[in-house]
């Protein structure tokens, strides 16, 4: 089992570019499924979660290759409608490929992908709004069988909540549907917009992606195309937090700054300097950070709940209290035990945490047990007095590419053994 050695408190500087976006290449890649012809991807990650969904595609038929950061997948080969259990079980995030496979062959099936560690992951969203385009949707003990008898048509979808894999899901499934479909309270991340412009680009017909109200003309063929992904905004948001960590001073290229703006700000309040210049962020960071008063997580444009445990693991040493409201999922704040071990002052209740800034963390043993804790501790370890192991790599993996080489170019010493 491998684990990151990380000796803190070297102040990092230097520039790197950003990863293409996890979130945003995995609906992509089942969106491929559409157009039943060739699609070419550029900037893709090499991620555990990518490599999963890889393995789902060619399960079902499809013919993928994958070299660097270009990934081409042909879905005309397709001759599978169902996932099963293993490959459920190594990719959670599979649920988005329901909406495809219904709109490609008219049905599916896979088991429910259950919980994780961040929150029991329900899908009722989905089921709910793909029911309303004319899917019916069978639970056999666990195995849910979906198909739409009379066709997929066209609806008008209130979510309840502003789900981002339930709005992918129902962007995706609708392209296929005859008629109109309108979502309302759509999920407006970046990445649903990249979703949208891949979509519009193989022949789709979609607008107001990345608005609340999202309307999707139902088309006959969609066509296999080019599409660049859009880079990682979390992934950018935790190499500024572990260079915050450190009080340096680093440049991230290749990026969209317009969609960090509420992460930016809590840099800004922290005492960072933040210099945007076209598609390239310098960061700044003072020796000792002030605290922000209140990190409270939101749907986009809010601040981003995938960004709270790295900019948790910066400001756990800095002048202050800051309140931390996770609002998105139940239980993500699994990285806090292991931010305690290494000295931080945090009180957790419910959806609440207290952080008391410290003045210094101190190096050791700690073990990560989802993704984006494995990040904060990560971060935390960058800015801590001594040496920090990390286990549990395999969520770091699933999010972050190669993240010892990017962090050593800048300046960090992190070993993989
Ligand atoms: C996506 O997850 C991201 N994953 C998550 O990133 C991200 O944290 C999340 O959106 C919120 O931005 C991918 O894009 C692959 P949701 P998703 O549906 O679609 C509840 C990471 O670290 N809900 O917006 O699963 C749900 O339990 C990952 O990169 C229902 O109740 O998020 C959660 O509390 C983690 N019923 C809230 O809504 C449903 O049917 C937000 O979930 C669906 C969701």
């Amino acid at each position: 089992m491998s684990r990151l050695v990380i000796d803190g408190s070297r102040r990092m500087k230097g520039e790197v570019s950003v990863q293409g976006s996890k979130n945003s290449v995995l609906p992509i890649l089942a969106a491929t499924l559409l157009s039943g012809e060739e699609s070419i991807l550029y900037n893709c990650p090499d991620l555990s979660d990518v490599r999963g969904t890889i393995n789902i595609l060619r399960y079902l038929g499809c013919r993928v290759e994958f070299a660097g950061n270009t990934l081409i997948c042909d879905s005309r080969p397709l001759h599978e409608n169902s996932i099963p259990n293993s490959l459920m079980r190594e990719m959670r995030s599979s649920i988005i490929f329901l909406g495809a496979l219904i709109a490609r062959t008219g049905s599916a099936s896979m088991c429910f992908p259950g919980g994780c560690e961040i929150g029991p992951r329900p899908i009722d969203i989905h089921l709910k709004a793909l029911e309303k385009l004319g899917v019916i949707i069978e639970d056999d003990h666990g195995v849910f069988k979906c198909y739409a008898p009379d066709g997929l048509n066209g609806a008008k979808i209130a979510l309840s909540f502003p789900s981002v894999g339930a709005t992918e899901n129902v962007m995706i499934c609708a392209c296929a549907a005859d008629g109109t479909t309108i979502i309302t309270n759509a999920a407006r991340e970046p990445e649903i917009c990249d979703l949208a412009d891949y979509l519009n680009s193989c022949g789709a017909n979609i607008s107001g992606a990345g608005e609340g109200t999202i309307v999707i003309e139902g088309v006959q063929k969609l066509k296999g195309v080019c599409h660049t992904v859009i880079p990682d905004r979390i992934a950018a948001a935790t190499l500024l937090s572990g260079c915050a960590a450190t009080g340096g001073r680093i440049t991230l290229k290749q990026l969209i700054p317009s969609h960090m703006g509420a992460v930016l700000s809590i840099f800004e309040e922290c005492g960072c300097d933040v210099l945007i210049k076209g598609s390239s962020i310098t960061l700044d960071s003072p020796f000792i950070m002030k605290s922000p008063k209140i990190v409270r997580t939101m749907p986009y444009p809010g601040f981003p709940t995938d960004a709270q445990a790295p900019i948790m693991a910066m400001i756990a040493k800095s002048k202050g209290t800051t309140l931390f409201i996770e609002n998105i999922f139940e239980n993500r704040y699994l990285h806090v035990g292991g931010l305690l071990r290494m000295g931080a002052n945090i009180k957790v209740e419910g959806k609440v945490a207290v952080l008391q800034g410290v003045e210094s963390l101190h190096g050791t043993d700690v073990e990560a047990m989802d993704l984006r804790g494995a990040a904060a501790l990560v971060v935390a370890g960058l800015g801590a007095d001594g040496r920090t192991n990390v286990d549990g790599l395999k969520y770091l993996d699933r999010g972050y590419e190669n993240i010892e080489a990017v962090l050593s170019k800048l300046g960090a010493d992190v070993k993989r053994i």
